[in-house]
């Protein structure tokens, strides 16, 4: 297992730097372009490993993707009726959105199917996929585990569909775009309508994409998802799918000029979808003042810079309180956020934040083991996180085990550029699901070798 040596810094941020593709957008353009028919282009794909779970996926199931550069490949779709059974059970790796979205794709195939991950993703609920997907009439089986009874957790058999699906109307108990998007993917596979709604907006790119490549679905005012696929012709199309930055990614890169200082730093080509701005938004409260400048904000997916000038030590935030939808637009970014409410003016609340106990780690208890480390008063809540922030001098450099959390590795690094010495973070493999050249782009903006990887 590697570790990132984490050095403190001594001067602002400076520079420009472009986070790699969405890694939800990106999960959605391989799926789906591999439903087209014929040739789609995508582009702007981040080269993370759980992005490439889901090519596998696809490739496996008879789909040919060809490699044209960094990022960028042709994928040839063999349209929605054309996948073929995988040879072997499917390896979705860390990664939850292949497996659930994969899920609701595969409920509605005439062949079997097995899905299995690593330790993590071997202990996170499956049951709100599979039951909606059953009460469509998919046939998914998991693992029952006696902690808690009921739960269905990988690996997952998904068996033969005898014919279409049924529709259904579904209200989620907990917003999730995962579960939104496996039931409308099992959608395109019924034979009546379904609708989905959310008690809060999770993030649509799944609704967008479908609509742009001419599935049946469309968004009522309430906020509700329908997909009709009555008297539909079947066919996706598209030339070319282009992935925008990362927000999720953006928000270490932005959290580390925050606290580090920045003269000038600007973080290109984000997406800015509103669903998933709520980490800029809680910046917004808590004083920040990272600018938006929105570039394109056509049919597609917003998208713009991030532009950071801060005097660092974290001296102009003040603390904020984080809950209900904000949470839902903030869910992967909340372990960062408390880093910089730990670097805040006050107290900082995060509430309605139960979600993050079923993430790649129980982040609720990891973020605040992390900040523990670093000397910061943290207090655990069922849902969420009491931070008392102390801004101004150094926080206590530490030992930090992540894991195996991608973004736990990437917030205690960004922690431990404050510190008063050099800090350890262990389990970091998992940083290359999400966020490849994670490291360098730190690195890069502090203009010396600030993060070095051993092991
Ligand atoms: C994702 C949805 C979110 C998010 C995850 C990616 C997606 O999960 O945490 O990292 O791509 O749909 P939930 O839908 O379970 O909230």
């Amino acid at each position: 297992m590697r570790s990132f040596v984490v050095e403190p810094v001594s001067r602002p941020l400076s520079g420009r730097s472009e986070v790699p593709g969405d890694k939800s957008i990106g999960h959605r353009s391989l799926l789906f372009a591999a439903l087209c028919d014929g040739e789609v282009e995508v582009g702007g794909l981040s080269g993370g490993q759980d992005n490439a779970r889901t090519r596998a996926a696809m490739e496996a199931m008879g789909v040919r993707v060809v490699d044209r550069g960094p990022g960028r490949v042709t994928i040839t779709g063999v349209g929605v009726d054309g996948l073929a059974a995988a040879r072997g059970a499917i390896d979705c790796g860390n990664s939850g959105t292949s497996m659930r979205l994969l899920c609701g794709l595969l409920g509605g195939q005439r062949f079997d199917s097995r899905l299995f991950g690593d330790e993590s993703l071997t202990r996170r609920p499956m049951r709100r996929v599979t039951e909606p997907l059953r009460s469509m009439g998919a046939v998914i089986d998991g693992v029952s585990r006696a902690e808690r009874p009921g739960e269905v957790y990988p690996p997952l058999v998904v068996r033969a569909a005898r014919g279409p699906l049924v529709g259904i109307d579904v209200e989620l108990a907990v917003a999730s775009a995962q579960v939104k998007s496996a039931i409308l993917l099992a959608g395109l596979y019924a034979d009546g309508p379904v609708r989905v709604r959310e008690p809060g907006p999770s993030r649509d790119h799944t609704e967008r994409m479908l609509a742009e490549l001419g599935a049946p679905i469309a968004v009522a005012g309430d906020g509700s998802v329908t997909l009709d696929p009555v008297g539909w012709d079947r066919h996706l199309t598209a030339r070319s799918l282009e992935v925008p930055g990362d927000p999720s990614s953006a928000a270490f890169l932005v959290a580390a000029a925050l606290l580090a200082g920045a003269r000038g730093v600007t973080i290109a080509r984000v997406c800015l979808n509103r669903t998933r701005t709520g980490f800029l938004d809680a910046l917004d409260e808590m004083g920040a003042g990272v600018r938006r400048a929105v570039a394109t904000a056509g049919p597609g997916e917003p998208i713009g810079d991030l532009l950071i000038d801060a005097p660092g030590g974290g001296a102009a935030l003040r603390a904020t309180s984080v809950g209900g939808s904000l949470v839902v637009r903030a869910i992967d970014e909340i372990p960062i956020l408390s880093v910089l409410a730990a670097r805040a003016d006050g107290t900082t609340t995060i509430a309605d934040a139960g979600e993050l106990r079923v993430k790649e780690s129980d982040r609720v208890a990891t973020t605040s083991a992390m900040l523990r480390a670093f000397g910061v008063e943290v207090e655990e809540l069922p849902d969420g996180l009491i931070i008392r922030g102390q801004p101004g001098g150094r926080l206590r450099a530490a030992h930090i085990d992540s894991h195996g959390d991608h973004r736990i590795a990437m917030s205690a690094t960004i922690a431990a550029l404050v510190a008063d010495g050099p800090s350890r973070i262990e389990d970091i493999d998992n940083v290359a699901t999400s966020y490849p050249g994670f490291a360098r782009a730190l690195n890069q903006l502090a203009g010396g070798q600030v993060v070095t990887q051993v092991g």
